[in-house]
């Protein structure tokens, strides 16, 4: 058994104020379903909390009317060592989400910040792992957009294809633990792709179907608390096994948007 020390983190979250599901641009959206936006908000307050009582410094973008997804603020950009690559959405409903993001980031002293020429969904596709960053592409992130990150921020990028259209983004399917550790659902990618998973993460924890079906890897980890679904009951056992602290949370409102945890959280690294 390995014990990690956590790190303090800021992350950036946006209040489901706005919040529904008014088009379906993922399989999990069915905009015949109602929403119960206090339940939504009540979840989002529990993620808030919790990942402030872990002692992370927890920020807010304002929410705007008409982004029912804004929620979801891993996908309004990428940070590392405070620059930012804003996002570029892949579907018009979300377009107007990056301008806020934009002055948000310009307003906090983030420098510089990019606006994007291809199609990133921030966070969503672009996951910082130690040194570098995983990338996906398949079905909202472009391969462009994985060349742009590597240059605009600085790091190597690995890209990987998802394959599965209920794993759109690729927190969905894979979660980084620490600079050196990842947790995977495998089917969601190509061969290729788990291949090369496997030739850099031999010891990755692996997620099963029922797993990731419950978005159980859509988690923040500060490196030895790991916020995810509290429906993931056996990947929170594995994390255990691996040294980790599992810290559940349920947002099943969130959920219909085909959102979770990480969904709502997008980490600001500093320099
Ligand atoms: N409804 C949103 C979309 O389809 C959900 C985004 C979830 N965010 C994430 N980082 N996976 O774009």
């Amino acid at each position: 058994m390995t014990s990690q020390n956590p790190s303090r983190r800021r992350y950036l979250l946006c209040p489901p104020t706005y919040f529904s599901v008014d088009y379906a641009i993922n399989p999990w959206m069915d905009p015949d379903r109602p929403v119960d936006r206090p339940a939504a908000q009540a979840q989002w307050r529990l993620l808030r909390d919790t990942l402030a009582r872990l002692g992370h410094r927890t920020e807010v973008i304002e929410p705007v009317p008409g982004l029912p997804d804004m929620v979801f603020t891993a996908n309004g950009a990428t940070v590392v060592d405070g620059r930012v690559l804003v996002a570029r959405f892949r579907h018009p409903e979300r377009a107007g989400e990056s301008g806020p993001h934009r002055r948000w980031f310009a307003a906090a002293g983030f420098r510089p910040v990019f606006a994007a020429g291809a199609v990133n969904e921030g966070e969503g596709d672009l996951l910082v792992a130690g040194r570098r960053i995983l990338a996906a592409t398949g079905f909202r992130t472009s391969r462009a957009a994985h060349r742009e990150a590597a240059r605009l921020l600085g790091r190597p990028v690995i890209t990987l294809h998802l394959v599965d259209p209920r794993f759109y983004h690729l927190d969905t399917a894979l979660a980084v633990l620490d600079d050196d550790r990842i947790m995977y659902y495998p089917p969601a990618f190509s061969l290729p792709s788990r291949r090369l998973l496997h030739t850099l993460y031999p010891d990755a924890i692996l997620a099963d179907e029922a797993d990731a079906a419950v978005f159980g890897l859509n988690a923040v980890s500060d490196g030895r608390h790991v916020v995810l679904p509290a429906a993931a009951r056996s990947l929170a056992h594995r994390l255990h096994a691996a040294g980790f602290t599992p810290v559940p949370v349920a947002v099943p409102e969130l959920m219909k948007a085909g959102g979770g945890p990480k969904c709502c959280t997008l980490e600001l690294r500093s320099r």
